[in-house]
């Protein structure tokens, strides 16, 4: 008898971003935590993603809101503590959802232990060699020892005192002043991560996030940069060459592998990598090295016909070189929220649902961001609530990220819309938001929960049956048009989006799933359409 081998699960589920803070919250500080995750698990299972990544629960001194981590092998006790961890897993398992959690390895918290003995040790001590001090240049040692900015704005190095107290050595720092580098080239670095890895992957979790995947390993001789900009949500990394995806990079992630597949049921880790192209992004996800890496690509693409297919084929094209699944991402934590990227307002609504369709028709695996199943729009929070810490080292030039990062809104029709039951949460919620609810929206036929429900309710039915590849329908008139099948025989899917201005003839077939009304045989512009073709042997 020949044994079936199934696909990993990961190679075509959907993942569902928790934003820790803002999810929910069970005991009315204002902050989101696990029980609160736990008590709405039945609503994840029921919208019917297959797996959360759950952002930093780790205790912080929240500079980047837990993106500073200052003990990688605990649960910080307002989101619960480890004993709640452990309960949200056991009790997600039993609903069969995965858990993915983040891990931050490029950087900790300036309040981590290890940062701590780093300040009070010598230049070329074992403690200073764990992340990257160094003397500074000029007379005296007052320039920085490069010209690297910090993504979130400012240089990327601080100097710290020396033992009499006059200025020493600096440190770099990518992100925030609080968020020190680590030194990757350190193997005592990688020792460490190796049994952060297996604390969780002993505790149950199914899988990580990998913050700033593409920047653990810097340049050995940390050379100024011709550019002093950084890839990041905006940037395209074409002028920082220096900080980020080095080569030797992958080797941490060939070791991460190897721990990975050291634990049975398909444990995996997808990276979060800014990098210019598609090709780059593939050298993540080879055989031996992430499972996953998120495809921004198609995130930044515009709501334009051509240049998501370009995006669509050049994510395809390279993955399939390597044998990896392909992601698809609209949204997350970092990024303004793309009903608001596509035009806001109806306009925007109806392309974010003509959006979800076109994603969840893709081969591969697709990553959803809490409340992106609501609608929500990018929300402006007023300045002297925002909390990202970009508006401030910008000097408040970049609003930073506060706007896609507010509280849920579950029900009522007033804020906090039953996120908590304080008021004062720690980033407001809007007013306004009583039409888009859960409850709200769960009451509503033509919602856009409704619709992310049966989406993902039909796209379970084809991924089951085998998905299949995408081919394109080409065909004359206009090129407005992303028109492609997968699948045959019972489960064969089309999949048409009108990105253009006017209406368009449907193909022949029974309309499985619209993402707005249609008009007659006709799909009107930013509408997406799900079919199942004619099955020309089918009698009646
Ligand atoms: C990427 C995370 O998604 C973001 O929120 C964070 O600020 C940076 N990495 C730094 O950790």
């Amino acid at each position: 008898m020949t044994e079936r081998v199934s696909a990993p699960w990961w190679r075509d589920a959907v993942f569902y971003e928790v934003y820790l803070r803002s999810f929910a919250d069970s005991d009315g500080d204002g902050v989101g935590d696990l029980p609160g995750i736990r008590s709405r698990l039945r609503y994840l299972a029921d919208l019917g993603v297959d797996a959360l990544w759950i952002t930093p629960f780790y205790p912080s001194p929240l500079t980047d809101a837990g993106y500073d981590v200052a003990d990688y092998r605990d649960v910080d006790p307002t989101y619960g503590g480890l004993a709640a961890f452990d309960a949200l897993l056991a009790d997600a398992h039993r609903l069969g959802l995965r858990v993915t959690v983040d891990i931050v390895p490029n950087h900790t918290s300036y309040r981590h232990p290890w940062f701590v003995d780093a300040l009070s040790a010598a230049p070329g001590s074992r403690e200073r060699a764990r992340y990257l001090f160094r003397d500074g240049h000029g007379p005296g040692g007052d320039e920085p020892p490069n010209n690297w900015a910090s993504v979130f704005g400012g240089p990327a190095w601080t100097r710290v005192p020396a033992a009499d107290g006059r200025p020493g050595q600096w440190y770099l720092h990518l992100f925030t002043p609080e968020q020190p580098d680590l030194n990757w080239r350190n193997p005592e670095v990688g020792d460490e991560f190796e049994s952060i890895l297996r604390f969780w992957l002993d505790r149950g979790v199914d899988g990580f996030r990998i913050d700033v995947a593409h920047g653990l390993i810097k340049d050995a001789m940390l050379p100024d940069n011709p550019g002093v900009r950084h890839p990041g949500p905006d940037h395209d990394g074409t002028e920082t060459v220096h900080a980020w995806d080095q080569p030797e990079v992958h080797e941490v992630f060939r070791r991460w592998r190897q721990v990975l597949d050291s634990y049975p049921g398909d444990r995996m880790a997808v990276g979060e990598a800014w990098v210019m192209n598609a090709e780059r992004l593939a050298a993540y996800v080879r055989p031996d090295e992430l499972q996953q890496a998120f495809n921004f690509l198609f995130l930044g693409a515009p709501w334009a016909a051509a240049d998501m297919r370009q995006v669509i084929d050049a994510s395809l094209a390279a993955t399939a070189l390597v044998g990896a699944t392909t992601t698809w991402v609209l949204s997350n934590h970092d990024v303004v929220r793309h009903v608001t990227r596509y035009g806001d307002g109806a306009a925007g609504q109806r392309r974010a649902r003509a959006a979800l369709l076109l994603m969840l028709a893709l081969p591969g695996s697709a990553y959803l961001y809490q409340g992106e199943e609501l609608g929500l729009p990018q929300v402006e929070v007023a300045p002297a609530a925002r909390q990202d810490p970009v508006w401030e080292r910008t000097g408040h030039t970049e609003i930073g990220r506060d706007g896609c990062r507010v509280p849920v809104p579950w029900s009522g029709d007033a804020p906090p819309y039953g996120f908590s039951t304080t008021a004062q949460t720690w980033l407001p919620a809007p007013a306004g938001w009583a039409d888009c609810t859960v409850a709200a929206e769960s009451a509503r036929g033509d919602s856009m929960l409704a619709l992310y429900r049966a989406a993902l309710r039909l796209r379970r039915e084809w991924v089951g049956a085998g998905g299949g590849a995408l081919r394109w329908m080409d065909r004359t008139g206009p090129s407005d048009l992303l028109d492609f099948e997968r699948g045959g025989g019972a489960t064969r899917v089309r999949c048409v989006v009108n990105l253009g201005a006017v209406a368009v003839s449907l193909p022949v077939g029974d309309v499985l799933l619209a993402s707005g009304p249609l008009a007659g045989d006709r799909l009107p512009p930013d509408t997406a359409a799900w079919i199942r073709p004619v099955d020309p042997n089918r009698t009646a």
